[in-house]
């Protein structure tokens, strides 16, 4: 059994005694505050440039504290257990930190991590192959994917929402158009938009000149990213930086993944902080997974994925595409190996000369990529009620 599987056994075992959201009281008990979310979108936070936004969905308040509503209810999936929010945990990054990939509806397998939602609105493409290019349009792939909210169909969703009895009003204080496929769409994105996290430590010494506000280590760890070509595909502007060139490319981790190549002894998570090496193989055949060239068809395309941006990096282990690499530590050691030779791997990703000072400030320089407004974020979240 795969520790994903495990690990989906264990979460059904847990849901079968909680049929009425008693854990979901639980978290709500955790209380939070709301933050001024269009503010955030409105006005770039430090490091940030100002936020394209589509002519058609212009943010509001009202769209986005519904779609705030929406990301939390777990009415939603078709067997009402599964929202947004839990395979995009405000406490972990709006990722998952737990499990290399998340566990979907009945403990279906889902083969890819769960990127960041923090700074999701600047995203041209979106998935880990950028098969999407709208957050209003992405919103009905978890929700009709069979093996992540698996509803039947948009009709199916839209009648939950009318059902609900809660959402009396809102649809129709948001949009003229009242409770539609797209107004579902545009909510949502309007929440996810102003999940902007910017102003770092990096940021307030790059762009904000504040000599102090980082780390000599972490200095050195920028210059490192600089020299050994990090920041060619992770890019920083002179005015703002997404830590992305937002461009596919090859590192060697699909490729790895395809040939069974395994970066890492196997060691099974069983909570945070908590990981056995166990003797006997728990390892799942590695999911069939090219990459861009699921979204194109070009041979050429074949394992290359989406530069994520490094912004609240250290926030969102595990690392890559599938989660193969633990923590910050093991990518940068992964890079410094020169990753997996092979014909179609990036000429820039190559053995690099990194002492281990060297790769600890590297590590520590991406550490202070974390924006000092996810606080409110998570805190905002947390003034959303939860099943009802
Ligand atoms: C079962 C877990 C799961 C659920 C539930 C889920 N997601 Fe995701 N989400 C993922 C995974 C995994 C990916 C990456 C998939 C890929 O790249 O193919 C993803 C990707 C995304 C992305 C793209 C982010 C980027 O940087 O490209 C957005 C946006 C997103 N999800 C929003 C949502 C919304 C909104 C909902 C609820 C309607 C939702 N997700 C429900 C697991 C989930
Ligand atoms: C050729 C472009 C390129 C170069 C050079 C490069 N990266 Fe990456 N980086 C990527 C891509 C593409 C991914 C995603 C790979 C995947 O998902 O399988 C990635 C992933 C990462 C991740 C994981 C992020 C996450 O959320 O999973 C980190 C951390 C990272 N790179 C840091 C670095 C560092 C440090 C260097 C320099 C030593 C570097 N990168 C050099 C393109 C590059």
């Amino acid at each position: 059994m795969s520790a994903s599987r495990l690990a989906a056994l264990l979460l059904i075992a847990c849901g079968a005694a909680a049929q009425n959201y008693e854990n979901s009281r639980a978290v709500e008990a955790i209380g939070g505050e709301p933050a001024a979310l269009l503010a955030n979108i409105t006005t770039p936070a430090l490091g940030l440039p100002a936020m394209q936004l589509p002519a058609d969905n212009p943010p509001t308040e009202a769209k986005i504290a519904l779609g705030r509503k929406l990301f939390f209810d777990r009415r939603l999936s078709f067997n009402r257990t599964l929202s947004c929010a839990m395979c995009h945990i405000p406490e972990q990054g709006f990722a998952q930190v737990e499990l290399q990939t998340p566990v979907g509806i009945e403990g279906r397998f889902v083969k890819r991590n769960a990127p960041t939602l923090l700074n999701v609105g600047y995203r041209p493409s979106l998935f880990h192959d950028g098969r999407e290019s709208t957050l209003e349009q992405q919103v009905w792939q978890p929700l009709l994917k069979t093996n992540e909210m698996a509803n039947p169909s948009i009709g199916f969703v839209l009648a939950t929402i009318r059902k609900a009895g809660d959402y009396g009003g809102l649809f129709e204080a948001a949009f003229d158009q009242g409770l539609t496929m797209e107004t579902v769409g545009m909510a949502l994105a309007s929440y996810q938009r102003a999940l902007v996290a910017g102003d770092s430590a990096f940021d307030r010494w790059y762009f904000g000149k504040q000599n102090d506000a980082l780390s000599a280590e972490a200095q050195r760890g920028w210059m490192l990213f600089q020299v050994k070509d990090c920041v060619r595909c992770h890019q920083v502007g002179t005015q703002a930086a997404h830590f992305t060139d937002e461009q596919f490319h090859d590192t060697g981790i699909g490729y790895a993944a395809s040939m069974g190549i395994r970066q890492q002894a196997e060691t099974v998570r069983l909570a945070p902080g908590v990981e056995v090496v166990p003797t006997v193989s728990f390892a799942r055949p590695e999911a069939n997974d090219l990459g861009r060239y699921e979204a194109t068809g070009h041979s050429e395309d074949r394992w290359k994925y989406r530069t994520p941006s490094l912004r609240n990096v250290a926030l969102t282990p595990p690392y890559m595409h599938n989660g193969s690499l633990p923590d910050l530590m093991a990518v940068v050691e992964y890079y410094a190996a020169g990753g997996v030779p092979h014909a179609g791997q990036d000429g820039r990703v190559r053995p690099l000369a990194l002492t281990d000072a060297d790769k600890r400030a590297l590590v520590v320089f991406m550490k202070s990529l974390t924006g000092q407004d996810v606080r409110d974020l998570v805190r905002d979240a947390r003034s959303e009620r939860i099943g009802n």
